[in-house]
């Protein structure tokens, strides 16, 4: 089960609404879905092994005390903290609880789009507002739309392109939006948070403490290895978060990765030595493939947005005839490959297929 990794935009999506052309075999190289390649650390594969014992039961139990951990590790009252079953399930019930087709979804083109997917689904309007060209998200334009809007979803650092905005942008756009739209809740996504290295980057986790206009969502599947095992937060003042719970489910964070999460949160050196290993794995992917001679912005995330200067959905497709899986199509960049970080053997061996694939392509 740990193993069967799959794409990450799904994760915030009702099944329904999920594409079958999905696919990618265990035994492909998987540069596709953002996730840490190496996984959880040895404490916390113990705790899991564990927690067994405890299958039996039903999770509630755990899942306070998940919540008291995560509350403990972020300094914020219990109280502030809504697990979820992945921070794509922190994402749906966000858009469930604060859109409605009358006040619509303000989201960034290209982001993550499981909010927009799930706007979407239940027949909320989403307004889309085109990254700027640095491939940044647009804060300005982004403010101005959301006049009236019941969610901002503001992906920082943005997936697919890797951006980040410091603390003074973000703390501008919040003052903005709660001048001009007081009803308007933000929901500020760090699930990239532990791979910033932008020292103007700050997390928003202390503004959602203080502003009832502002979640944070969070998540295990990232630095912390668990994607496979499914927990994510929110952090928010209590009434803001109570349009959520409404639509949450109740036992949606198992007893495997409850203990999973709690012991990943006492685990420091495992999450540094992930942020140095991903750090040198990405630096030498942006050198790699400028040496191949493209184009590669900065990246504060695991994963690099590459422009291939070609339709990219070809190329996407000639991969994985090798057994190669990088990101899906992102619109409106359609030119551009979003290639999560391997480990370095993964990320030459990925790298000699993707050479190939467009070396081929220019010959015809
Ligand atoms: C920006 C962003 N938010 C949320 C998620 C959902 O992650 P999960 O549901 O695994 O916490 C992802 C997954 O890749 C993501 O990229």
């Amino acid at each position: 089960m740990l193993a069967a990794r799959g794409h990450e935009s799904l994760g915030g999506l009702p099944p329904g609404a999920r594409s079958s052309s999905v696919s990618g075999s265990v035994t492909a190289l998987r540069l596709n879905s953002n996730e840490n390649p190496l996984g959880p650390g040895e404490n916390v594969l113990a705790a899991i092994g564990a927690a067994f014992g405890e299958t039996n039961r039903y999770p509630y139990d755990m899942e306070r005390h998940v919540q008291a951990a995560i509350a403990r590790a972020q300094g914020v009252p219990d109280d502030h903290v809504l697990v979820g079953c992945g921070s794509g399930e922190i994402l749906r019930i966000a858009v469930l609880g604060y859109t409605s087709p009358d006040r619509p979804l303000v989201t960034g083109l290209p982001t993550f789009e499981a909010p927009a997917g799930q706007a979407r689904a239940s027949g909320s309007a989403v307004i889309e507002v085109p990254v700027d060209r640095s491939l940044a998200l647009d804060l300005q334009p982004m403010a101005d739309q959301a006049s009236d809007a019941g969610l901002v979803f503001l992906c920082n650092p943005n997936n697919p392109t890797g951006t980040v905005h410091g603390a003074s942008a973000i703390d501008d756009f919040i003052a903005y939006v709660g001048r001009r739209s007081p009803r308007t809740r933000i929901l500020i996504d760090e699930a990239y948070h532990e791979y910033v290295d932008d020292p103007s980057y700050r997390t928003a986790v202390p503004i959602a403490r203080q502003n009832p206009r502002v979640i944070v969502s969070r998540t295990f599947s990232k630095v912390f290895g668990m994607a496979g095992l499914r927990v994510g937060y929110a952090i928010a003042q209590p009434d803001t978060l109570a349009p959520l719970r409404a639509f949450k489910w109740n036992a949606g964070v198992n007893v495997l990765a409850s203990a999973a999460a709690m012991t990943a949160l006492t685990d420091a050196a495992h999450v540094a030595a992930e942020r140095a290993r991903n750090r040198e794995v990405r630096q030498f992917t942006i050198d790699a493939i400028r040496k191949l001679g493209y184009e590669v912005g900065e990246s504060h995330t695991n994963f690099v947005m590459v422009d291939l200067r070609r339709d990219v959905q070809p190329v996407i497709d000639a991969c994985a005839k090798q057994d190669l899986l990088i990101g899906r199509l992102f619109p409106p960049l359609t030119r551009m490959a979003r290639i999560s970080i391997g480990t370095l053997d993964e990320m030459k061996r990925g790298l000699d297929v993707l050479d190939g694939v467009l070396r081929a392509g220019t010959r015809h």
